[in-house]
């Protein structure tokens, strides 16, 4: 079993469109009996609240639902918990080695660590452009799809 944490500032944009888009391609790969997904949050300014409305719609357009998802923060003993901890951007790397006291075990990652060109998932948050963090997300999700067949000789 392979787990994987997604994260971001507020666990309502990114990281549970990332949690989502990678829950169905793992389906479709016939590997949800092997990965785990979940996504969590570096700051507590969203805990318990749902997926923001544009990010939901977002995800509905390409036919996935995220009902039910609330947002959590991120805690240390996660660290241990997971396989790799995936960040949207660098300000988020910064803070997960802050909350898990490091990165001992070379865990955490950018998304787009995963796909050659790299980089940062672009922050709709003050853009409202939502499609293209779909963009983002969607190709850097495939990027940790073929990690895991690598690793999992899946
Ligand atoms: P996310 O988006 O980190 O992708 O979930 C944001 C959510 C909330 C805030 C910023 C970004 N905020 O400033 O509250």
């Amino acid at each position: 079993m392979v787990k994987i944490l997604f994260v971001c500032l507020g666990n309502i944009c990114r990281s549970p469109m990332a949690e989502f888009v990678m829950k169905k391609l793992v389906e479709e790969a016939g590997l949800s009996n092997c990965v785990y997904v979940e996504s969590a949050a570096t700051s507590a300014e969203e805990i318990g609240n749902p997926v923001y409305p544009p990010a939901r719609r977002e995800l509905l357009k390409h036919g996935i639902d995220c009902t039910g998802k609330a947002a959590r923060q991120l805690r240390r003993r996660d660290y241990p918990q997971f396989d790799l901890l995936i960040g949207m951007d660098r300000a988020n790397l910064r803070a997960m080695q802050r909350i898990c006291g490091g990165d001992p075990e070379h865990k955490m990652r950018l998304l787009l660590d995963f796909i050659p060109r790299g980089g940062e998932v672009a922050d709709p948050w003050y853009t409202g452009d939502f499609e293209t963090t779909w963009q983002d997300v969607e190709e850097g999700c495939r990027g940790v799809l073929a990690e895991i067949r690598r690793r999992e000789g899946a």
